[in-house]
């Protein structure tokens, strides 16, 4: 006898939408066997092509895969309220207005999924969600731009960022908006507004996340990093510190033993710390049609199971921008003696300690990289105005995060 079909309405049919459609074709029998209903596409929308209303009518569940906060916003209200599952990919719209999309659908008890929006193929959503839905998590931290991570092993190559952001399009890592989001760190930061509201119950959103993106760093950061054994990635992280959140996206070192320093190119990784399970990593493509559409499509067989997220965490912690770290500290300096003692004075009165030092002599002057031991973003700002009014500083420091 033939399966009752279940009809999906698909919003966007671009990158991910095509991709989903594809797969779903490939893995059709064996959901079917799995669910006993037929998942067939029963409409799409783009700019160009279909009605939401008409749509939205005739679909036993809605994937959002069109981007965007409106009208992908409306759309997705509109579907919860008509007692329809959502399924989207959509991180901006998640970070900007996920307590009102989550509220709206634990009222209207539909299921809400998005672990598509976050790290691609990486099932972390659902780690979050359910293997550590009960656990206490201090930490949750990661490579979650794929596009950044592919510049930045392209820089650590040899590349010019301009040679590897052409790199970057020809590859089809970003497209037609440009790379803008990736660079500035704000899709990073979007994805962690996410993880945090599922790793610690918190109501966070983008304007939470502070963002510093990879536009502003120099080829001779990458070099120097080398020399400590160490590789650049963009991290996001949210730690919880002393009753409080600490949400951030920096460009930060990493020695090269740790496990986030093998992942390179556009690939994503996440890694989640607490107390009783200590840390667990998980890597997988994060972005790119595929391997978006199998997240999607995980997310279609949940609710075909009937599957909903049961976001156990709620808290009301105070969100921060950032937490100590350890620093790496870039000065140019006239080569005189005595200088290097002025500067770790400087350092030393705000409390601040040198792990260690390179010196590298330019003729007149000289360059001091620092690693410094874990300090506030203060106390390492006070410490370097007193720099900054030093006669033999040539050039403006250059500060970077060091994680380990
Ligand atoms: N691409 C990735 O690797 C990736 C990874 C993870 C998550 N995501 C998320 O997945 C979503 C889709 O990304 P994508 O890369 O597939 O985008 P895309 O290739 O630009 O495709 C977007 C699709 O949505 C349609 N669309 C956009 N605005 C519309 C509107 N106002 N009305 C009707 N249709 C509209 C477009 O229609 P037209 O064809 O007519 O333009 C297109 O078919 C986004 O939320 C993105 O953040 C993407």
């Amino acid at each position: 006898m033939p399966h009752q079909p279940y009809r999906i309405g698909l919003l966007g049919h671009g990158v991910v939408g095509s991709a989903f459609e594809a797969l779903l074709d490939e893995r059709k029998a064996d959901i079917e066997s799995a669910t006993g209903r037929s998942p067939e596409i029963g409409g799409i929308l783009t700019r160009s092509r279909g009605n939401f209303q008409e749509i939205l009518e005739r679909s036993d569940v809605i994937v959002e895969v069109m981007g965007g906060i409106e009208p992908a916003g409306t759309y997705a209200l509109e579907t919860l309220r008509a007692g329809k599952p959502l399924i989207t990919a959509n991180k901006q719209l998640l970070a900007a207005r996920g307590s009102e999309l989550l509220g709206l659908a634990r009222k209207c008890e539909m299921p809400l999924r998005f672990e598509a929006s976050v790290a691609g193929a990486v099932p972390i959503i659902r780690t979050l969600d359910g293997a550590l839905g009960a656990a206490e998590i201090s930490r949750v931290y990661g490579i979650v731009n794929g596009t950044t991570n592919f510049i930045l092993s392209a820089m650590e190559d040899g590349k010019e960022y301009g040679e590897a952001l052409v790199e970057a399009r020809e590859a089809g890592y970003y497209g037609a908006d440009g790379p803008t989001e990736d660079v500035s760190g704000k899709d990073a930061a979007a994805k962690m507004a996410i993880l945090a509201r599922l790793a610690f119950g918190v109501d966070a959103t983008l304007d939470d996340v502070y963002a510093d993106g990879i536009e502003e760093l120099h080829p001779d950061d990458l070099q120097y990093a080398r020399d400590f054994d160490m590789t650049l990635k963009l991290l996001g992280s949210a730690t919880r510190e002393n009753g409080r959140l600490a949400l951030s996206v920096h460009p930060t070192f990493l020695p090269r033993t740790h496990p986030l320093a093998a992942i390179t190119g556009p690939i994503n990784a996440v890694t989640v710390e607490g107390e009783a399970f200590e840390s667990i990593t998980l890597s997988a493509p994060g972005a790119g049609g595929p391997p978006t559409a199998s997240a999607v499509l995980g997310d279609l067989l949940a609710v075909m199971r009937g599957e909903s997220y049961s976001l156990s965490k709620q808290a009301t912690l105070p969100i921060v921008h950032d937490t100590t770290h350890a620093f790496y500290l870039h000065v140019e300096v006239a080569d005189d003696p005595g200088t290097l003692s002025r500067i770790a004075g400087v350092l030393g009165d705000e409390g601040i300690s040198i792990q260690s030092v390179l010196q590298r002599g330019l003729g007149e002057t000289a360059r001091l990289i620092f690693i410094l031991h874990p300090t506030t973003r203060p106390h390492l700002q006070a410490a370097l105005t007193t720099v900054g009014h030093l006669d033999v500083l040539r050039s403006s420091p250059r500060v970077i995060h060091v994680l380990g």
